[in-house]
């Protein structure tokens, strides 16, 4: 098969590298890819962000599959675009994406179809919203601006005076533009956070293991939030029994909702879940894989990854073979000086070396600059490693971190401790 993965993060390195091991993978490209993808497929010179090039690359390259990385060109309609020129691709229709290009949209499917998430009110009236926060008293109290907004839209207020500046922010001062027109107004969740992500051919769901993220910058959750700054799988706070919840009272439910919204969903369903004492609750939903989750899930993938998506972009997902590495793996994030700001860019990246059996790194923003190996973005490098068990995975991961070396890096030195606490190791 010919492939074309769109995007140039360390979730599409992941992708990139499970679907070269393919024995059906004949020819794979990336559009645009990064210095570490370039090592691996050929790189073009489009961006995520340019549907009708991507589709006019589709068709001249005769392409089989495309892949698609992130929500951007996936709530834009790439989907259904190359669908319309007579092509398969891996990820939702923009219909079914609007489960992550518009939070109002989530939530009401969610109410009307009682899966479990935080009560909300919608307001695209800031003079009602205002109203509502006047007569609201108990806090936290969470804000979401409805629309895409690279995952900066949410405010988690503590008192009256942030909610009003929240509000402010999002639908006055338009700081996330048109994602402002509407707001959420959500309660707010008490637990411990995990992610979930389900390849679905719109009927039959194939969940992948557990993760959990890392979204703070700093040790212990300290600092702004990023997109990410590591993450380990399987996450031991989805034990068995939450996890039938999870499938029995969020999966098989969104997905049946979507099919009979006349939406159905088929690619990567991610769910941001919040597991409280109550139950697993719905977050978010993206449309995609999660970055860095992917990198530390991916990596466990025994059995032929291009056929899975293959068989979901067509609607066969039955009866695929595949198997996990009961290994557990652990991904640390290293990033640029001033992330997740403005970051430093163009520094020289040292003590790379190739590939490796027990540790991975997979390039999120690199490039090359007269053949040397320079950032290029905020989160660099995504640096993976299997262990026999999740300290293991620890060790071997942060070791080969230590070796690498650039101008202004940092990276959480805490990454799986809250793992460790559940597994009684820490
Ligand atoms: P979202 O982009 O909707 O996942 O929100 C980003 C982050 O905000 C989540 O990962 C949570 O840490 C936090 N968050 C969002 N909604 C809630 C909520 N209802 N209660 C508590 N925390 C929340
Ligand atoms: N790591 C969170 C996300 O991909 O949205």
């Amino acid at each position: 098969m010919r492939v074309l993965v769109v995007g140039g993060g360390g979730r599409e390195h992941a992708l990139c590298w499970s679907i070269v091991r393919s024995p059906r993978a004949e020819k794979v490209y990336c559009a645009p890819g990064n210095a570490g993808i370039a090592e691996l497929v050929e790189t073009v010179d489009i961006g995520a962000g340019d549907v009708d090039a991507l589709v006019r690359f589709a068709v001249d390259a005769r392409i089989d599959l495309t892949v698609v990385g992130p929500e951007e060109p996936l709530v834009n309609g790439l989907v259904d675009r190359l669908q319309a020129a007579g092509l398969r691709a891996f990820g939702p229709t923009a219909a079914a994406a609007e489960l992550e290009g518009s939070k109002a949209f989530a939530k009401e499917l969610m109410n009307k179809h009682v899966i479990p998430s935080a009560g909300f009110r919608i307001f695209d009236d800031v003079e009602l919203a205002r109203k509502y926060l006047r007569a609201h008293d108990s806090y936290p109290l969470v804000i979401k601006a409805d629309g895409l907004a690279a995952g900066k839209g949410v405010v988690i207020c503590r008192d009256a005076d942030q909610a009003r500046a929240a509000l402010e922010t999002i639908m006055v001062e338009r700081r996330f533009g048109t994602a402002g027109n509407r707001v959420v107004i959500e309660d707010f969740l008490v637990g411990e956070e995990a992610s979930i992500m389900a390849i679905t051919d719109g009927r039959v769901i194939l969940p992948l293991p557990s993760s959990q993220d890392h979204k703070a910058l700093g040790d212990g959750d300290q600092g702004p939030n990023t997109g990410g700054m590591g993450a380990y799988s399987p996450a031991p706070v989805i034990t068995p029994r939450i996890m039938q919840q999870i499938e029995a009272t969020i999966l098989v439910p969104t997905i049946h909702a979507m099919h009979r919204e006349g939406r159905r969903f088929t690619g990567v369903l991610y769910c941001g879940l919040m597991i409280t004492p109550g139950g697993p609750r719905v977050l978010e939903y993206n449309v995609r894989f999660g970055d860095p989750e992917a990198q530390a899930v991916l990596p466990r993938l025994r059995g032929d990854w291009l056929t899975i998506l293959d068989r979901a972009a067509t609607h066969q997902l039955g009866r695929v073979e595949f198997d996990w590495d009961p290994r557990p793996a652990l991904c640390v994030v290293m990033a640029s000086k001033g992330y997740p700001g403005k970051p430093v860019t163009g520094v020289p990246i040292h003590g790379l070396t190739g590939d490796r059996e027990e540790s991975l790194v997979f390039h999120g923003g690199t490039g090359r600059r007269e053949g040397e190996l320079v950032t290029t973005g905020g989160r660099v490098l995504g640096v993976t490693a299997l262990g026999s068990d999740l300290p293991d995975a620890r060790v071997r991961a942060y070791r080969r971190v230590e070796e690498i070396r650039f101008e202004g890096a940092h990276y959480r030195s805490d990454i799986g401790l809250k793992a460790l606490k559940h597994l009684g190791k820490a």
